[in-house]
């Protein structure tokens, strides 16, 4: 069993490693490695057009293309022996049949936004396939259902459901650019969430490789047990999802949507106050989340302010949610001039838009893999399960206003409505009924900002979180797995230890979890910092 003892990437075992690697040259696992893929004696195919290696020119742009947290690009990411952009499945098998053979690890791209990086990286030498060639999208409006191939990002596939029809949807995630493949095998949410669930709630069925190359064309023959863990449970830990049918959901030809900025002096604190009971037990129709951000009040920024974006999607005409908001948060002040009416569709790109890059009415762009723009980030989340004080707010907004203003954001997801209608165990994403909402925290910085500057924002970053401890759930301390972390803890020797950050993605599903990951991988051939380790349970 290969167990993950570093802490840290790139780590010093890497640089022994490549040492190794290029001081015997003639008999590496990596030479053999890419022999096999050069003349592969597995299937007489040839992969020679998908596959890249450093000295091939284009490797780089192809490794970087979707690195989406630019803190890992850079020289310190180590990139992999070879890039592999499989066109069809047998081109996959042949890539595992290597990679098994030649004991050599591999790590799976769909559109990069891990926020730790590890479908792109590994302290080890490693081959990476990036599925970003498997797009097809297939809709059947009759029936409401599509299948996906994983490659796909969430608002490709918004684009071409509107294209079939203005009165279907899918509950994908805000961000625009997030692969379908990494999004739903962690849960996913997105506007929709509060009246259809998660993205993974809506996974009716699979195609799917294990790491023998064989492939599952449906749920029955994979076995209800992995279906279960590859929606929420980080399908990577199992295998490879090729292609996900899901259901559609259905949405109103005209949803509203606005955005509400309010400073502390236009009493923020007890605006958000109330917002944290009212958002997660409104009407299923309305999605309202609240982003938090520190603001400077003069040019010079020596003095600040906090100020909270409350944006939302309602499935509903204006009028209809001026009614809710009048009769359950009139302190907010809506007024119809703030609300905007528009297709779902353009409601995702509303959405997109307002975290900075371009607007504009053409749906079109939602078909741009790079709408959205790559960042420098670290983000930690949280469920919070008791409406926090005003005191308590208030402290916070205290150390958000020791940041720069764009340094930082925390921005509230509010739960409630259709996600609390699912016990812990429906599937692996455990935080349903009880949850209020999540608070991301996230702190960002750009390519001229000084390491100095980006050590002490992630300690700060740390030390919020260590702030937060009072405020929200414990016991354990629940956290997102697509928001993964690699500081509340990595794999270690024993299953008690890995449940110290296992338990805290997952609660109790962690355990079956590893059940599963035993029955399926018990050698650990999918494995990285922070995947289900196989440790055999009693
Ligand atoms: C800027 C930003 C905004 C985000 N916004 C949201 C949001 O609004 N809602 C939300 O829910 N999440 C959001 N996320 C988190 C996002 O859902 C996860 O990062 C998700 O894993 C991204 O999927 P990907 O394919 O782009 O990522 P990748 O980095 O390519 O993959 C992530 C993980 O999934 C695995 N994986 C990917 N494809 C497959 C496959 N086909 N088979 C098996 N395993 C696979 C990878 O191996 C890796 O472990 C955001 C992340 C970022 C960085
Ligand atoms: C392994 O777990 C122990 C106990 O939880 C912890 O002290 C140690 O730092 C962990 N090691 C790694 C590499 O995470
Ligand atoms: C990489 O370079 C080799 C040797 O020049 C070439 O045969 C192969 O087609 C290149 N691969 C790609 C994907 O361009
Ligand atoms: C809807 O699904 C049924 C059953 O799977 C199938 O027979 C039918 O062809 C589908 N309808 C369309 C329009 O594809
Ligand atoms: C803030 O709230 C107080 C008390 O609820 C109210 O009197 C005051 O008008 C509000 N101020 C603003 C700017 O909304
Ligand atoms: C980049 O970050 C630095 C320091 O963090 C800041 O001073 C500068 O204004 C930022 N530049 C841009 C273009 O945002």
């Amino acid at each position: 069993m290969k167990i993950f003892v570093s802490t840290s990437l790139p780590s010093l075992a890497y640089f022994l490693v490549i040492i190794v690697f290029s001081s015997v040259p003639t008999s590496s696992a990596a030479d053999n490695f890419n022999d096999c893929l050069i003349e592969p004696h597995f299937v007489g195919i040839t992969t020679a057009e998908v596959v890249y290696y450093p000295t091939n020119t284009s490797y780089t742009s192809i490794f970087q293309s979707s690195i989406q947290n630019l803190r890992f690009l850079s020289p310190s990411t180590p990139g992999p022996l070879a890039i592999v952009t499989p066109v069809d499945e047998a081109q996959i098998q042949i890539v595992l049949g290597c990679a098994r053979d030649f004991a050599v690890q591999v790590r799976i791209r769909g559109n990069g936004h891990d926020m730790e990086g590890l479908s792109y990286r590994s302290p080890v030498p490693f081959l990476l396939i990036d599925l970003t060639n498997f797009r097809e999208i297939t809709i059947d409006v009759v029936n409401r259902t599509a299948w996906v191939q994983a490659g796909v990002t969430v608002s490709e596939f918004y684009y071409r459901i509107a294209e079939k029809s203005s009165a279907l949807g899918f509950p994908g995630s805000t961000w625009p650019s997030v692969g379908i493949g990494g999004f739903l095998s962690g849960g996913g949410y997105g506007t929709l969430m509060r009246k259809f669930g998660l993205g993974a709630d809506n996974v009716i069925d699979i195609r799917f490789m294990d790491k023998n190359g064989n492939i599952f064309t449906d749920k029955q023959s994979i076995g209800a047990d992995v279906f279960w863990a590859v929606r929420g449970g980080i399908a990577s830990n199992y295998g490879i999802v090729l292609a996900w049918k899901v259901q559609l959901v259905p949405v109103p030809a005209t949803v509203t949507v606005f955005n509400v900025r309010r400073t502390l002096e236009q009493n923020a604190t007890s605006l958000v106050h109330k917002y944290q009971s009212f958002a997660p037990s409104t009407d299923r129709n309305l999605f309202v989340r609240a982003r938090i951000t520190p603001e400077n009040l003069n040019a010079d920024g020596s003095q600040k302010t906090v100020a909270v974006y409350f944006q939302a999607l309602y499935l509903g005409r204006a009028s209809g949610v001026l009614k809710i908001m009048q009769n359950n948060f009139a302190e907010l002040g809506l007024v119809k001039q703030d609300c905007l009416e528009m297709s779902w569709a353009k409601s995702a790109l509303w959405f997109a838009g307002d975290v900075g890059f371009p607007k504009g009415d053409s749906l079109e762009q939602l078909l741009n893999r790079e709408l959205a723009p790559k960042l420098y980030i670290k983000a930690k989340s949280d469920y919070v399960v008791e409406p926090i004080s005003k005191n308590g707010l208030k402290q916070i907004w205290q150390r958000l206003m020791e940041m720069e203003q764009g340094a930082t954001n925390l921005v509230m997801t509010p739960y409630g409505g259709k996600m609390s209608t699912f016990s812990e165990g429906a599937t692996p994403f455990p935080h349903r009924i009880g949850n209020l909402y999540m608070l991301f925290q996230g702190v960002y910085w750009n390519g001229s900002t000084p390491v100095e500057t980006q050590n002490s924002r992630l300690a700060w970053l740390r030390s919020l979180s260590n702030d937060l401890t009072p405020y929200v759930s414990s016991n354990p301390r629940r956290a997102y797995v697509n928001y993964n972390d690699l500081e509340l803890g990595v794999v270690n020797s024993s299953y008690a230890e890995a449940s110290t950050w296992g338990t805290r993605y997952f609660n109790n599903n962690f355990k079956r979890l590893v059940q599963i990951k035993n029955r399926m991988d018990a050698e650990n051939f999918y494995l990285h910092e922070q995947s289900i380790p196989p440790f055999p349970l009693t």
